[in-house]
């Protein structure tokens, strides 16, 4: 059975607190966030075509034939496959989404030229790229699953062991992207909701009946994690008690936000007040670790003038900030943020994880 029309989405993410404490052997908890990539393939009637993608964020397509097909083959495992692209790179300067779509066509078990020729895919996203939302992450769980859909062709709804496989497979395409990932982003996009992790390992998943809407907010300023991870460790280096004692807050932080976030036992306008005191007293801290820049200060500043809470989300010096938006309307706090040329993403936390929006034969 061949799939003739498909369309799959898969979430961005945000790490909602636990950054740079989670460097340190701490917890971190992210959530996934309703800005999603969107991936559509639609079979043209000429059987005897080319496999076609297009990435309209990046505007690249990328074609491949049957011959093309053919000598890659279905050959390997994914992780013989991982090494043998990286083994060939050499010194070049690696065509990583060309080698994504080779990973795919080297190592999908079963795969025959049938179940893509005359496909036209077309990926679209939500997501800001390079913004430590966790676009790349998106695209790889997309392809990975319409792989695995074209190979398995069913209807809509995902078995966890095929979401367990999907999430295998688009951990392979981070490894293309980025090298050594820590797999949490493929991760959420995979499962979606919310996702505790300790040293790279997911510890806790879980769903929230909570409501809460956010935006996210990007400065603009490129974000630098590495110089940032760096400053936090000399930071540590010449106050060790004192930013091990933060370090260890950020730990209780993460705790009750998983505890106010499973909803245990309370009225939702208390667990929102709970939420909003644990994302400033974050923000606090990240500010006391000397993570946080004038842009972000700016944002999380003007948010405080609505009497709305903000924190920076990922490695901060640059990059993204959210603000918990409390179900109130923000129009005004939004027109003021691009009037001072940030650019706002309205969205929700804990949305579902990779999706099979359609699937026709
Ligand atoms: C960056 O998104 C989060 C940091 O904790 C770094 C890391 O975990 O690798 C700052």
């Amino acid at each position: 059975m061949l799939v003739s029309h498909l369309e799959v989405s898969a979430p961005g993410k945000l790490i909602l607190c636990g950054e740079h404490s989670v460097v340190y052997g701490k917890k971190a908890l992210a959530s996934a966030i309703d800005l999603r990539t969107r991936l559509t393939a639609r079979r043209s009637s000429d059987r005897l075509s080319t496999f076609n993608m297009h990435l309209l964020t990046v505007d690249r397509l990328i074609q491949v034939t049957e011959r093309e097909f053919t000598a890659i083959g279905p050959v390997c495992s994914l992780d013989e496959g991982v090494n043998k692209l990286l083994a060939e790179r050499a010194d070049r300067e690696p065509d990583k989404q060309l080698e994504a779509i080779r990973l795919l066509l080297m190592s999908t078990p079963g795969l025959k030229w049938a179940h893509l020729s005359g496909l036209c895919v077309e990926v679209s996203s939500e997501l800001p790229l390079a913004a430590g939302l966790g676009s790349s992450a998106s695209l790889s769980v997309c392809l990975a699953a319409m792989f695995h859909l074209l190979i398995t062709p069913h209807v809509q709804l995902l078995t966890e062991e095929e979401r367990n496989d999907i999430n295998t497979t688009a951990f392979a395409i981070e490894r293309i992207f980025h090298g050594q990932p820590s797999g949490i982003d493929n991760s959420v996009a995979c499962y979606g909701n919310y996702v505790v992790f300790e040293r790279g390992a997911i510890i806790d998943r879980f769903t929230s009946s909570l409501e809460l809407p956010i935006v996210v907010v990007n400065s603009r300023v490129a974000k630098q994690t590495c110089e940032q991870v760096l400053k936090v460790r000399r930071l540590r280096e010449r106050h060790p008690v004192v930013v091990d004692a933060l370090m260890n807050s950020i730990n209780e932080i993460v705790t009750e936000f998983v505890i106010a976030i499973k909803n245990a036992g309370s009225e939702p306008d208390e667990l929102v007040q709970r939420i909003n005191d644990l994302v400033t007293l974050n923000q606090g801290i990240l500010h006391s670790l000397q993570v946080n820049n004038l842009q972000l200060a700016n944002i999380i500043g003007l948010a405080a003038k609505y009497g709305l809470h903000g924190k920076i989300t990922g490695s901060g010096g640059g990059g993204c900030c959210f603000i918990m938006l409390d179900h109130r309307p923000a129009q005004c706090l939004l027109d003021e943020l691009t009037s001072l040329n940030f650019v706002s993403f309205p969205t929700k936390l804990g949305c579902q994880g990779v999706t099979v929006e359609n699937i026709e034969f």
